[in-house]
């Protein structure tokens, strides 16, 4: 039974607009408010400003119900738990941004009126974030010492099973110097009969960095080792395979591709290497854990180069944008890294992805964008599998080989059958399983005469 509270989520972001949905589906009563009145207006009109899956849904049937509401005021007075949700991004030194966070406290100090909710901290900030919140709050009000109580509840949702993760979460962490403040935020949870770690709050925000941190290392680990592989001819499907039957290592997490991207995970490992470097610490591994992945998508870039000749005015075709399936965000995403080198090269960049095209073109308006897989193949040099989407796995190869200018398939997610792609006559590379085939590009040694495609209104060419 959910005893039912009062919620006010700044920020509708990825996690504010996640936790305001789902709590009012916890069946609490939730105000979400976020400084950008042209999304606010579209939430409340029932409009997701993100993909996720079953999120659109619970959207419309809260808003109908009654239990959530959008507003650019910062309505926190009559709140009984302030959920901070807003961005923390990266400064160029990777230390995480806190003007947000800092902006929101003052609002909130502002306009609680004399009133003392819980706040509690979701967005991800540097160790030691809750004693700031605690001192800032306290110097706005101009009251000498703690007022506010306040509880670190670090997220673990991840973009395209958010909704679900949000039911279902592995554990909930809370960390507060109050027990009874720590306490008050569990009951929030109830429904969700999960385990809770209550914790101090310095070692709450320390356990989300460092779980990000972890993964990222898995990533890196597993890059680190298919390059090895190429090198001595072992077969990294196998390998990550039998690694992950070992339960101390574990399955998931070992997939070999273009690095990690995101929002979070190459933001904290940043920010978490920064934070150990001001500290006093050497975070070797966190730097290499941040090299590893930009390598990662360098030496397709080297590969491609040495495959062609050059890049100078070559097609090279980036099948997937978005950093991960399910999802159409590309902060952070391989592609988006790939692009500009690429372009830096002298290539010409066309692609395709099913969701995220619209924010990859508002990033690059030079980067022809078309409506399917094969209209993007279309004389082009190179496809490159940046995001392993389904779609991508039953690609047409022969239909694809009488297309392409030349038959070369960078194929950085290993999502094709390898045997299947050479005997159709490409020349290809996975990641730990190398190049092969390299014949059929030198083979085709003319070339066709690029048509430049036509592009509708809504920057995607036709076929
Ligand atoms: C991540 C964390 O998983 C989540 O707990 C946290 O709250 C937010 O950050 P998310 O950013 O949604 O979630 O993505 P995730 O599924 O973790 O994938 C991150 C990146 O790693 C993606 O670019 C993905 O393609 C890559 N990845 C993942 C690999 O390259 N190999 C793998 O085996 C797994």
């Amino acid at each position: 039974m959910t005893t039912t509270k009062k919620l006010s989520v700044i920020g509708t972001g990825y996690v504010g607009l996640v936790y305001a949905v789902c709590m009012a589906e916890l069946g609490h009563d939730v105000v979400a408010i976020d400084i950008d009145a042209e999304k606010i207006a579209k939430l409340g009109a029932g409009i997701s400003t993100i993909y996720e899956p079953g999120l659109d849904d619970l959207l419309r049937k809260h808003l109908c119900s009654g239990r959530l509401r959008f507003t650019t005021a910062y309505e926190v007075a009559a709140a009984d738990f302030v959920f901070l949700a807003v961005s923390t991004p990266s400064t160029p030194e990777g230390a995480a941004d806190l003007r947000h966070v800092r902006a929101a406290v003052q609002q909130i100090g502002e306009n609680t009126r004399g009133a003392h909710p819980i706040i509690v901290n979701k967005s991800t900030a540097p160790v030691g974030t809750s004693d700031t919140l605690d001192y800032l709050l306290a110097r706005q009000n101009g009251v000498g010492g703690h007022e506010f109580e306040i509880v670190a509840n670090p997220e673990f949702l991840r973009e395209g099973s958010a909704v679900q993760d949000f039911f279902h979460p592995d554990r909930i962490v809370l960390g507060a110097n109050d027990p009874a403040a720590a306490h008050a935020v569990a009951e929030l949870y109830a429904p969700l009969e999960a385990e809770i770690v209550f914790t101090d709050p310095k070692t709450a925000e320390m356990i989300k960095y460092a779980s990000n941190a972890f993964l990222a290392t898995k990533i890196s680990f597993i890059n680190e080792i298919a390059s090895i592989c190429e090198g001595v001819g072992a077969d990294i499907g196998d390998v990550a395979r039998a690694m992950g039957m070992d339960p101390r290592i574990g399955s998931r997490f070992l997939n070999p591709g273009l690095g990690f991207g995101g929002s979070c995970l190459p933001k904290d490992v940043r920010a978490l290497n920064y934070l150990g470097a001001v500290h006093g610490a050497h975070p070797q591994l966190l730097n290499a854990v941040l090299q590893i992945n930009a390598d990662q998508r360098r030496r397709v870039i080297r590969i491609l180069r040495d495959s062609l000749g050059s890049l100078e005015s070559r097609v090279i075709t980036l099948l997937g944008l978005a950093f991960k399936p399910g999802t159409d965000d590309i902060r952070d995403a391989p592609a988006v890294d790939l692009a500009r080198l690429l372009m830096n090269e002298g290539a010409i960049v066309h692609a395709y992805d099913p969701f995220a095209m619209r924010s990859f073109s508002a990033l690059f308006p030079q980067v022809e964008m078309f409506e399917d897989a094969y209209a993007a193949a279309g004389h082009a040099d190179a496809l490159v599998v940046a995001t392993e989407w389904e779609e991508f796995a039953t690609l047409d190869l022969e239909r694809l080989h009488k297309i392409m200018q030349t038959p070369l398939i960078a194929d950085c997610r290993n999502v094709l059958e390898r045997a299947r792609v050479l005997d159709a006559g490409f020349a290809c590379f996975g990641v730990g399983t190398g190049i092969a085939g390299l014949g059929a590009v030198q083979r085709r040694t003319t070339r066709r005469v690029r048509t430049v495609p036509a592009t509708n209104q809504t920057g995607v060419a036709a076929s």
